[in-house]
């Protein structure tokens, strides 16, 4: 199955079966068992079947694991940085034995590729984390992520893949290594500098693209790590119409556009050095990592990773392993006087810069601003406005949190009339007793079942935010992790405020309009909130509003003075 490619070098794999032994592994795999592969085993599994992983041909074993973990070679010598493992619960370490098969399924339950399996080994997980994260700190984010979504049985084996993981979406982009060397091959590139990033490309990143190309006598290959982008996700079409966009201003033929199936692990060095050999084995001579402005790569989930200079000291230690030679990428800023881009630390004193960090460009989308002409091209430009429209176009959602009694739902209505009266947009109100009467009918006031509650909540609140209405929500959500999470459902569709309605116990308890508090007291009402179960005040609200002495209109008006502010509505409407 291996292939051999010039005259970009190094073997690949390739671990697709001809047609014959896919049709035997489908007919036998019936008395299989199955593992069914999140996305980021699905990114593995394709760098492996595709060759990306090459010189890999499966997962690694308990002396590979031991070998790469403590001198980044495979047991018989061979450079390999960081270990490519199979997890698999324990249940089925429990029984699997050497010699069986496994299907590995995607989440369609389609099958992708069989495992012989060699072994199944209970693996040092200390020293895994600390070959991938430099650290076996357990508090460290990047490490707790990786613990919580890793088991500690790997099963090790060849693989022998069915087909490549199925992808719908822009097909034509996502080559394997041998077609894009094949590509390279035809076109007559020898140098081939591909540069990996997981953001927007704007003008600064493609005038240092070109320039490092120039200096390196080399084509260009823009590589956006797509590996855990998925097919809902409209900011994925978007980056890669940007990318396509970007692409038509590099001269005729001397770049090209290409997706990688990759997940970052969110590591540190040794994350560059895999980074480094999945780009070698798509073709590339030369290595530039999109680092942003404090020189770190952002992993896929936006936290940072590796630092561009132990990348750079790590990949040149092993040179001559890799056969890449990275690329530094420097700060730069846009010199008016000259219309191009310098290095920061290379601008004149006395010159005038401009310079837009990614703060500064999301502020400018939600205040309807235009992106400027010599900050990104103008396709890109309108591309983003399209996606990102300003905050006066798009949709949110008030979510009123506070004690039974505190005044949620009255200020709740009194928000829809104002917002209603204001024209625009749609307005759902989804307070807690029409929840509970309709959604949320079969649940309780336990943790669990309020906490279900919150998320369904949360999750109607953020499909209505997406369409560009308004959603009030006027829960107790008394849990602040639950909170939070609505907060992260709902902030990539639009706008998010929180609002607690912070009228004490003694008032809400005074007022006992359904004489709940008072059967609560009594013991006939369990698990009451304030009472009998607890209520954590949130720290991260934008609006707090005491109703003991503010009546319903003025509370309505102190979220709508801070949507104004914000610029969700029009000052001009509330003034
Ligand atoms: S939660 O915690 O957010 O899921 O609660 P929520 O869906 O907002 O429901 C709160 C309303 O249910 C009534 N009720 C109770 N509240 C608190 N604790 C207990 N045990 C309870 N049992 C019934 C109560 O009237 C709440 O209505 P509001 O409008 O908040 O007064």
């Amino acid at each position: 199955m291996d292939h051999l490619i010039s005259p970009h070098g190094s073997r690949l794999k390739n671990l697709l079966v001809d047609h014959d032994r896919a049709a035997e592994i489908r007919e036998r795999s019936r008395d299989w068992r199955s593992v069914d592969l999140g996305p980021r085993q699905l990114c593995d599994l394709e760098l492996l079947i595709n060759g990306g992983y090459s010189p890999l041909d499966g997962y690694l074993g308990a002396a590979d694991h031991q070998s790469v973990c403590s001198g980044m070679r495979l047991a018989n010598g061979v450079f390999w940085p960081i270990p490519v493992v199979l997890n698999i619960p324990d249940e089925l370490a429990d029984t699997l034995a050497a010699g069986d098969f496994l299907a590995l399924r995607d989440g369609e339950g389609v099958m992708i590729a069989a495992l012989r399996v060699d072994e199944c080994f209970d693996r040092d997980l200390d020293a895994e984390i600390s070959a991938i994260f430099g650290t076996a700190d357990r508090s460290n984010l990047g490490v707790a992520q990786y613990l919580h979504r890793t088991r500690r049985w790997a099963a090790a084996g060849r693989v022998e893949a069915l087909q490549l993981p199925v992808h719908f979406d822009y097909t034509e982009l996502r080559r394997t290594p041998a077609d894009l060397r094949r590509l390279f091959s035809s076109l007559g590139w020898r140098q081939v500098l591909s540069f990996q990033t997981h953001r927007t490309v704007h003008r600064s990143q493609q005038a240092m693209m070109v320039e490092a190309a120039r200096n390196a006598g080399a084509n260009i290959l823009i590589h956006p790590v797509v590996g855990l982008d998925q097919p809902g996700d409209s900011d994925h079409y978007t980056r890669i119409r940007c990318y396509q966009a970007v692409l038509r201003e590099f001269p005729e033929s001397s770049a090209c556009l290409n997706l990688l199936p990759l997940a970052m692990r969110g590591g540190s060095g040794r994350e560059a050095l895999l980074h480094a050999i999945v780009n070698k084995n798509y073709g590339a001579t030369h290595l530039m990592v999109d680092f942003d402005g404090s020189g770190a790569v952002l992993d896929t989930l936006g936290e940072p990773a590796y630092q561009q200079d132990e990348a750079a000291q790590i990949i040149s230690e092993h040179d001559a392993d890799l056969g890449v030679e990275m690329v530094q990428t420097r700060e730069t800023v846009f010199l008016t006087d000259r219309g191009q881009f310098v290095a920061s630390a290379e601008a004149p004193p006395d010159g005038r810069v401009l310079r837009l960090t990614g703060d500064e460009v999301r502020q400018r989308l939600d205040d309807g601003l235009e992106l400027p002409d010599w900050y990104t091209f103008e396709a890109v430009a309108s591309e983003l406005e399209h996606r990102h429209p300003a905050r006066r176009d798009q949709g949110f959602t008030v979510f009123l949190t506070g004690l039974s009694g505190s005044g949620k739902s009255t200020i709740a209505n009194v928000l829809r009339v104002k917002l209603l009266e204001l024209g625009g947009r749609g307005v759902t109100l989804l307070d807690g007793d029409l929840v509970r009467a309709n959604l949320s009918s079969e649940l309780g006031f336990s943790k669990e079942h309020r906490d279900l509650n919150i998320r369904r909540i949360g999750f109607v609140a953020s499909e209505i935010t997406r369409a560009g209405g308004v959603a009030i929500c006027a829960p107790i959500a008394p849990y602040d992790v639950v909170r939070r999470e609505v907060r992260e459902m709902v902030q990539p569709c639009g706008g998010f405020v929180l609002v607690h309605v912070a009228t004490p116990l003694e008032v809400c308890e005074a007022r006992d309009r359904k004489g709940m508090y008072a059967k609560a007291r009594a013991g006939i009402i369990k698990e009451f909130t304030g009472i009998s179960d607890p209520y954590e005040v949130p720290e991260d609200a934008h609006v707090v509003i005491d109703t003991s002495d503010l009546a319903p209109l003025a509370a309505a008006s102190e979220i709508l003075l801070y949507l104004a502010r914000e610029g969700y509505i029009s000052a001009t409407d509330v003034g």
